[in-house]
């Protein structure tokens, strides 16, 4: 397949006006995905701190986890003065959801997200997440609950269909907007496909041109270039970063600028993103305590790469058992001042 031949400032202008969700104006394209086990407080406010504008997502959240909670906050995250966000719900029963989304706005969710992509059996056995694609009626029924029970719009996120030879997005998507959703974000793979292989973006067009809500591109969002190929190949109308922002919490922030520039901005360097690693690390320590540590080092071993020594650094971050322990290892590498890999 050939490139794309992009063109760039015409791209910009199209999506030069605010995202319109519902009555909810987000005066930018670019989404933070839903990510579980990342996008917690700490790592939202990363994220915003260069891209203010944009919409950032939480962890999925399991509705009857919320209806259920003696503390709404531990299991809903959301800062007082973050904004916009969107809670992601979980559940395949639209009573729980909708209560669970109106808990949500309480919190103060600026749009409730539907989750009907999740891959995981556990998940997907009890009729959530992916396994909606294969049971419409109840899709609709739970965007029909939740619609009715909160005053903010509610959207989807899903994926392209269960498996290859069952791709039924277009049909899906269209009865998600019947239902009174206002605006989808299609990752373009199958559930079978899981995180493997490229996404399909070539159904995230189809579904663009059908629809009149918003549709948002997701899969394969990792730089600016590849923001740009996918709006340009499907007409999207914003993309939504995943994968690419793990130790990377520029990514939605770059993309963002470029848009509303036509700019790009300059890379962070080595040391910037270890001091980054650092406050993040300091950050989950201080929201989590020893959780905290534990799940900073899967994020330490993302932020460190790219200079000599990184794989070492990686080797004994993934061990930590204390912030000073993290703390000290990434100061002593900063003072050495890396030497990036060739
Ligand atoms: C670690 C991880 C956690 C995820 N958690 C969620 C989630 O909570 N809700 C959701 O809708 N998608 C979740 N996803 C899917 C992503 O939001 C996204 O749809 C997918 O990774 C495709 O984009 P990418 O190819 O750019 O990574 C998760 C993906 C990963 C890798």
């Amino acid at each position: 397949m050939s490139a794309p031949s992009i063109n760039p400032a015409k791209l910009r202008s199209e999506l030069s006006t605010p995202l319109e969700i519902g009555p909810f104006a987000v005066n930018s394209r670019v989404l933070q995905s839903p990510l579980s086990g990342v996008t917690d407080l700490v790592f939202r406010r990363l994220v915003r701190r260069y891209a203010p504008e944009s919409m950032l997502y939480t962890e999925m959240v399991h509705a009857s986890q919320v209806c259920h909670a003696r503390e709404l906050s531990k299991v809903m995250d959301v800062d007082l003065d973050e904004q916009p966000i969107s809670v992601q719900l979980f559940d395949c029963r639209p009573h729980f959801l909708a209560e669970a989304a109106q808990m949500a706005v309480q919190e103060g969710a600026d749009t409730i997200d539907l989750n009907m992509g999740c891959p995981v059996n556990k998940i997907t056995k009890k009729g959530g997440g992916s396994s909606l694609l294969r049971d419409p009626e109840t899709a609709e029924a739970i965007v029909r609950a939740v619609v009715s029970a909160v005053k903010v719009p509610v959207t989807v996120k899903t994926r392209i269909g269960w498996k290859e030879d069952e791709i039924n997005i277009l049909e899906f998507a269209q009865r998600m907007q019947d239902a009174g959703a206002k605006m989808i974000t299609v990752h373009g793979r199958t559930r079978a496909q899981g995180y493997n292989g490229p996404a399909q973006w070539h159904w995230i067009k189809q579904v663009k041109e059908k629809l009149s809500i918003p549709v948002i591109a997701n899969g394969d969002i990792v730089s600016v270039e590849s923001a740009m190929a996918c709006l340009e190949m499907t007409g999207a109308d914003g993309v939504m970063c995943s994968r690419g922002t793990l130790g990377y919490p520029y990514l939605v922030g770059e993309i963002d600028y470029f848009l509303k520039t036509g700019q790009q901005k300059a890379p962070p360097t080595i040391i910037e993103r270890l001091q980054c690693a650092r406050e993040h690390l300091q950050g989950l320590w201080e929201y989590k305590g020893i959780k905290g540590i534990h799940q900073a080092r899967k994020h330490m071993t993302w932020y460190v790469k790219g200079f000599v020594g990184a794989a070492e650094l990686r080797d004994r971050l993934c061990r930590i058992n204390s912030v000073e322990e993290g703390l000290d290892l990434l100061d002593q590498t900063i003072d050495g001042n890396p030497t990036p890999q060739t």
